[in-house]
């Protein structure tokens, strides 16, 4: 669908690409030319990985975990010796875990903003003072959720999703003077690796989600890495600062009481 040469000659990082939707968008990136760094904790399963996408195209792995800045820059001094720039960001690491708002502790709701705000905001500042600024040339796509009625159930990763989208708006406008565009991309529910945590009333709670999915389907990785693709080339050029929702119309037609009379029903049966 997209040329084959769309990403010649560019070079990406993307963030928890040793699995699910991240390990797509870096295997599409790489299909169109890209030369793609992953980034995420585990080495063993990273280095798995990138071996793996080594049969598209030039892709290199550096561990680094997303909450601490050294690490970061680390990962950005990586790239820079290895290719002199950095093109695209894709801020896609990130977890979270289902919890009822008054059952979360501070450990927990800490856990879950450091990781997916705090993460991907020091991940965009150093990747942005290391080569975007400099550079004044540079696209970022951050991958939040469905956040668009709160996000019932899992309100830690609501507000963490809510902060990168509107920290996505500031920088969208204070880095526009360096040329630099910056999306978010809102996936419903995705058939990936991310599922295979929950346990198993939720995963039948999504399944019965699906009826309420106007598309009738859960999205598939593809179908967010071609998002991210689309908005990391040259076609968006004048797209910056918004979300699209990659959710089969999900959001306007949303049981969202669904999650947490789940997770209810199973921590207090009565
Ligand atoms: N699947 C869905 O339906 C869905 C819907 C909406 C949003 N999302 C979001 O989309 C993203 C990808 O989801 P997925 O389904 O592909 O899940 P996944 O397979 O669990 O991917 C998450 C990735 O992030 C990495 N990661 C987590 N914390 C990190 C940290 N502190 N530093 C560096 N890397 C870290 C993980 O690797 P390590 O554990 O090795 O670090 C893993 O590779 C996540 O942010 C997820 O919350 C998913």
């Amino acid at each position: 669908m997209f040329s084959k040469e769309l990403f010649n000659n560019k070079v990406a990082l993307v963030t928890g690409g040793r699995s699910g939707i991240g390990y797509a968008i870096a295997k599409m990136l790489l299909q169109l030319g890209a030369k793609v760094t992953i980034a995420s904790r585990k080495e063993a399963p990273l280095q798995k990985a990138a071996e793996e996408l080594q049969a598209f195209g030039d892709c290199e792995y550096k561990a680094c975990d997303i909450r601490k800045t050294e690490e970061i820059q680390a990962l950005a001094e990586q790239i820079k010796t290895n290719h002199g720039r950095l093109d695209i960001l894709v801020n896609n690491a990130g977890g979270q875990f289902p919890a009822l708002a008054e059952m979360i502790n501070d450990k927990g709701w800490n856990a879950v903003i450091n990781n997916n705000l705090n993460g991907t905001f020091y991940m965009t500042r150093e990747m942005g003072n290391s080569f975007f600024i400099p550079q004044k040339e540079g696209i970022i796509v951050n991958i939040i959720a469905n956040i668009y009625r709160g996000f019932p159930g899992m309100i830690h990763t609501g507000a963490a999703r809510a902060g990168v989208e509107n920290m996505s708006k500031t920088i969208a406008a204070e880095w526009s003077d360096f040329n630099v565009r910056i999306n978010c991309v809102a996936p419903g529910i995705i058939e990936s690796s991310g599922l295979d945590g929950y346990p198993p009333p939720i995963q039948a709670m999504f399944e019965e989600a699906k009826k309420a999915i106007p598309a009738g389907r859960f999205g598939t990785v593809e179908d967010v890495a071609n998002v991210v693709t689309f908005l990391a080339s040259p076609l968006a050029s004048y797209v910056n600062g918004t979300t699209l929702y990659v959710d089969g119309a999900q959001h306007l037609n949303y049981d969202i009481m669904g999650l947490p009379r789940v997770i209810r029903s199973f921590m207090n049966p009565s």
